[in-house]
């Protein structure tokens, strides 16, 4: 059995592109074997990464506060949630340039030392592995391959940062001018996964 772990972070709701996007490929990818799970960040109250947080990280587990070992348990539930899945079909719009907050609390959440990845002597290394990810990038703009994306480059480092390197893209560049024509083409990529 494989599992598939969906995520999207749109604020937009129902008019979302990258939600819409982000269905039709888990319908394309699963072919009826694997169980998905769903997570909608922009409906999750997650905690931010604040002073608060980390410190509820850095500290064992023994002497954690009961709010602490409520933070560090929401993050360890997501961590469990993240390993337990073969296939990640992430959403991700850009807003002001860079991803939804929404979702650099996930990545806050997800990406823990010893735990997602680990410093070793020659450097970072990440420690999920045997996993492939989609993202779609929706932008208003078709800022594709330009230094002010600060969306796809950033998915790919953090993906990689944790282990995940087999990342496809899936862009829906430009809904703000010809919005059928940013979905078309998308959707021309996800028929071709
Ligand atoms: C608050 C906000 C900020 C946005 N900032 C940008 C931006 O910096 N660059 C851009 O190209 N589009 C921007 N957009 C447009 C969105 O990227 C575009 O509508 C995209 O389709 C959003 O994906 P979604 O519909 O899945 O939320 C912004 C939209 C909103 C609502």
């Amino acid at each position: 059995m494989n599992n598939i772990i969906h995520l999207d972070s749109s604020i937009m709701g129902d008019n979302s592109v990258s939600r819409q996007l982000t269905a039709q490929v888990v319908k394309h990818i699963n072919q009826g074997q694997k169980a998905t799970t769903y997570i909608d960040l922009a409906q999750q109250e997650l905690p931010t990464l604040d002073g608060f947080t980390v410190g509820s990280f850095f500290t064992q587990k023994e002497h954690r506060t009961s709010e602490q070992q409520a933070i560090a348990t929401t993050s360890d539930q997501l961590i469990s949630q993240l390993k337990a899945a073969d296939v990640i079909v992430l959403g991700a719009p850009m807003y002001n340039f860079t991803i939804p907050t929404q979702l650099k609390t996930y990545f806050d959440l997800v990406t823990r030392a010893g735990i997602t990845f680990q410093y070793t002597e020659t450097g970072p290394k990440g420690l999920l592995d045997n996993k492939t990810a989609y993202v779609v990038v929706s932008s208003g703009g078709d800022y594709r391959n330009q230094a002010n994306d600060f969306v796809t480059p950033y998915i790919k480092l953090m993906l990689g940062f944790i282990g995940i390197s087999e990342v496809h893209v899936i862009t829906a560049a430009g809904t703000a001018g010809d919005k059928d024509a940013a979905l078309a083409s998308a959707q021309k990529t996800i028929s071709a996964l």
